[in-house]
């Protein structure tokens, strides 16, 4: 199959809108990563997207809708702090799980009785989704277990020959994927932490809990417990305070021959020989705007990634403190 990458207008919007009547699958910009879309209503399309992915059958898929699309015909029994979280938040990058209608592919969760529906505030994404006007399933655009892309080209790297389109929105600002919130209880949950904060759902709602997955318990958000957002090549994770033992695995790393390369924030990027810095940047914004596309851009000139965790725990580097770990955790 040919894979085409095309700019967002009208003609490739309708291309797309074809594609997905017919059960495929097409990958289009949001705000946060590219992701992999197919009608949310159809078992084939839902299949699709597994087997193009290589995807766990047991790793539940958001729904994508833009604003008009009736929420109401997808979910059930809402709490009143959600529609307050959506007025707040959405369109943007926050993910929320509700109890499902069941009006969608049962395969889109799994089998669960929740739906998480996420209203993506890209222009690209909230044209394609008001042309298409269907709920659309989709995960990140990458191979299960890739770093996930944030440009139209690491999805043609990924998907190159298994996907018919590629609907072109330029580079992802937002960089990490939205945080995913479980809103079926009396507080709101948080189940992946993203570009939305714990702190900032906690400031609508009053109460934030977040999900701490217990050891032989059932999980709540199955995409947990998968090994995630890996570059090709060795990687080493360092803390923020261990900035010499970085300094010295790097050179012995070198020293046996590898070609190595320092991932970290701006204030450390001196402590190495700067064309073998992959820089994160000086802001928490930055950093998750930049950390994808580094990872990806690591794996092609490094044998080997020393990556020194940046400083900062709380907002958004809450979620890119999770995301470079679950980048360079061993299996
Ligand atoms: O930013 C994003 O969320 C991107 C873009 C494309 O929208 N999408 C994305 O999808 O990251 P994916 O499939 O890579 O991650 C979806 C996450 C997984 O961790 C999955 O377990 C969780 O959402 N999830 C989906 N449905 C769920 C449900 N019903 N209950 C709990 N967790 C759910
Ligand atoms: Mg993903």
């Amino acid at each position: 199959m040919e894979t085409r990458i095309r700019p967002i207008d009208e003609s490739s919007l309708a291309e797309a809108k074809a594609i997905l009547e017919n059960g495929g699958v097409v990958a289009f910009p949001t705000e946060t990563v590219y992701g992999l879309g197919g009608d949310a209503r159809s078992d084939e399309a839902v299949d699709t997207i597994y087997r193009v992915k290589g995807r766990p059958a047991d790793n539940p898929l958001i729904v994508h809708v833009h604003r008009e699309y009736d929420l109401k015909t997808l979910i059930c029994d809402e709490q009143p702090y959600a529609a307050k979280l959506r007025s707040r938040f959405l369109p943007g990058p926050l993910t929320l799980v509700y109890r499902s209608r069941g009006k969608v592919s049962a395969k889109v969760s799994c089998g669960l009785d929740t739906l998480a529906v996420r209203v993506p505030s890209h222009p690209g994404a909230q044209r394609f989704l008001r042309c298409v006007d269907m709920p659309i399933a989709a995960p990140s655009a990458n191979v299960s277990k890739h770093v996930s892309p944030v440009t139209a080209e690491h999805v043609y790297t990924d998907l190159q020959g298994r996907i018919p389109l590629i609907l072109d929105g330029g580079a992802c600002i937002g960089g990490i994927e939205s945080t995913v919130c479980d809103v079926t209880g009396d507080i709101p949950v948080v189940l992946r932490e993203g570009l939305i904060s714990r702190e900032q759902i906690a400031d609508v709602v009053g109460r934030c809990e977040l999900y701490v997955p217990v050891a032989g318990a059932q999980v709540r958000s199955p995409g947990m417990k998968y090994k995630h957002y890996a570059p090709a090549c060795k990687t080493y994770l360092f803390a923020a305070d261990a900035v010499e033992e970085a300094v010295q695995k790097f050179c012995s790393c070198e020293e046996e021959g590898a070609k190595v390369f320092a991932l970290c924030e701006n204030s450390v990027s001196r402590r190495f020989p700067a064309d073998r810095v992959l820089n994160l940047g000086d802001t928490g914004e930055e950093m998750a705007a930049r950390l994808y596309a580094l990872l990806r851009r690591g794996e092609q000139v490094a044998d080997v990634i020393v990556a020194v965790r940046p400083r900062g725990e709380d907002g958004i580097m809450a979620g890119v403190q999770n995301r470079l770990g679950k980048a360079c955790a061993g299996e």
